[in-house]
Order: structure tokens, then C-alpha cells, then sequence
């Protein structure tokens, strides 16, 4: 029995995954935190929401073998922190961490294996591997990446579509990124990006390969958040035999 603490668990991501776990014959969740709902039943499980705010303290009296954290940047380090403190594996699936990133590397860093990815769904996997075949033959394309997510979506634009960008990017040898345009813009040789928010979009990605009297559309769209949840329970599963250090979920579904 894999035994797994959910940080974020009242969130939209982390309760979807408090009810993936209860599906999972394999899986036992042991430990939920939250800064608020504290004492609240987590999903349908025999758990009670405890205070992210002693993570410190509660989570090494679960000594869990994964923590899942689906938060906040700032949040995710203080949880991976703590995560490594108990020798908990890592499945981390908050966007937003650009500023983070060396920081968390650092935490892991022969401490325990980790998941870490922008997003956690098969499609998406497939979709990134599809944009560097593309670039490989439309590098003197224009090339634009357009998003679009639900209104409480904090960070833009989305980790999925910086790392689409990024992709791209490595593979033309480097690229300029521009986030938008106004005023006087005139096209480069650079990648766009643009996000747009509103009503309850759970996640497209789109990429566009535009050359001269016609162009190509590679899209991702996002029926409901199980794609995510569903990859980052995966995610838990493959990570408890991976060797300590960062991987990401292309490593999980073998791409
Ligand atoms: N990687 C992926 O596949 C993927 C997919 C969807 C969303 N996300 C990302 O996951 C994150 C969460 O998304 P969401 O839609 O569930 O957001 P949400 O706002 O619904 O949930 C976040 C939860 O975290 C809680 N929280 C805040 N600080 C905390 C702390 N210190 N410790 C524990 N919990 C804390 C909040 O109270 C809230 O319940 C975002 O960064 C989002 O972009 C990633």
C-alpha cells in the first residue's frame, strides 16, 4: 500500500486527487493539509484537513511514502521542504514556480526522487513531443502559443505553455519570447504568447505554425481536471521506484 499526504486538499486539483486516491486500491491516504477548512473531513476519506501551517511537525507523524502538492509557488517550497524532511517522495504539480525552481532542485537534491511537471496529463505529454517534430520541419514559421483557462487561474501565462514555448525554443536553437503585444509590435522571428481567462476553461493550449497562404493548428484541450489528476496519481505510483532527484512525467509515461 503506497500511504500518500495531499497538500492543497480542498482545493479544486487537491480534492479531485483525495477522491482519485480513495479509487486506487493500491493507495491510502494518511495526511491532508490546508490553510483553511482545518478539521474538516478531506473528501470521503477518514482524514481530517490538518493546518499546512505545522506541515513540519504533522507530516512526520504520517511519514507518508508521497506528499501530492497542487498549491501555491510560495507554498510549495515550505511543503517539499517538508516533504524531504520525512523522506517523502514528490509529486508536484503547482505551476508558477519559475522563481522557485533552483530552490526546490536544491531541497531535492539527493534527499528523495521527485515528479515535477507543468502538467500532468497524457495528452499534454504527447502535445509537447508533437510541437518539437513540428519546429523540426516550421522553424521559419511564425510561431504562436495561445492558452486559455478559468477566471481564479492565478499565474499566466500557464506552465504548459511557457514549457510549449520552451520546447520550441530548444529546439530552433533559441528563440525570443514575447508575451502579447500593443501599441507598435512588428513581428520578429520570435515566439508569441497570449492567455486569456475567463468562465471555467479548464485548460487549451494551442500552437500555431503560420507560414505563407496557409498554417497549422496543434491543440490540447482539457475535457475535465481527471486528465491531470489522473497523470499525477501515475505520477505516485512510478516515482516510490525512481532514483533520487527530479524527473519529469515524460519519464513516467515513457515518452
Ligand atoms: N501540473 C498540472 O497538471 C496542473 C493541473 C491543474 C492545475 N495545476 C496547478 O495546481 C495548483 C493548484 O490549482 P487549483 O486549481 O487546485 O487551485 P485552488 O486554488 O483550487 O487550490 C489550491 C489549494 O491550496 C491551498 N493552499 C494554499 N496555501 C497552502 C499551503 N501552504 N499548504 C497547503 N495548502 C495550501 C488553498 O487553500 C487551496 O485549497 C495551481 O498552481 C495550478 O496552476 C497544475
Amino acid at each position: 500500500m503506497i500511504t500518500v499526504a495531499v497538500t492543497g486538499a480542498l482545493g479544486r486539483m487537491g480534492s479531485l486527487i483525495i477522491e482519485n486516491i480513495g479509487d486506487a486500491p493500491d493507495m491510502e491516504l494518511v495526511a491532508a493539509f490546508d490553510i483553511m477548512g482545518v478539521g474538516m473531513p478531506a473528501g470521503n476519506a477518514d482524514v481530517l484537513v490538518a493546518d499546512a501551517r505545522k506541515i513540519d511537525t504533522l507530516l512526520a507523524s504520517t511519514s507518508p511514502d508521497v506528499l501530492i502538492d497542487f498549491t501555491t509557488p510560495g507554498a510549495a517550497v515550505g511543503n517539499v521542504r517538508a516533504a524531504v524532511g520525512c523522506g517523502a517522495a514528490i509529486v508536484l504539480g503547482t505551476t508558477g514556480l519559475e522563481q522557485y525552481q533552483e530552490e526546490i532542485a536544491g531541497i531535492i537534491a539527493g534527499s528523495v526522487p521527485a515528479v515535477i511537471a507543468p502538467n500532468f496529463s497524457v495528452g499534454v505529454n504527447v502535445f509537447w513531443k508533437l510541437l518539437i517534430e513540428a519546429a523540426a520541419y516550421l522553424g521559419d514559421w511564425d510561431i504562436e502559443v495561445i492558452e486559455a483557462h478559468h477566471r481564479h487561474k492565478k499565474d499566466a501565462p500557464s506552465g504548459t505553455a511557457l514549457h510549449a514555448a520552451d520546447v520550441i525554443s530548444k529546439a530552433l536553437g533559441g528563440k525570443e519570447l514575447v508575451y502579447g503585444r500593443k501599441g507598435l509590435a512588428p513581428r520578429g522571428e520570435e515566439i508569441g504568447i497570449h492567455a486569456i481567462r475567463g468562465g471555467d476553461i479548464i485548460g487549451d493550449h494551442l500552437v500555431l505554425f503560420a507560414g505563407d497562404g496557409e498554417r497549422i493548428e496543434i491543440k490540447h484541450q482539457a475535457h475535465s481536471r481527471q486528465a491531470f489528476t489522473g497523470g499525477a496519481i501515475k505520477a505516485a505510483r512510478w516515482v516510490m521506484d525512481a532514483p533520487v532527484g527530479v524527473h519529469g512525467m515524460e519519464e513516467v509515461l515513457g515518452l
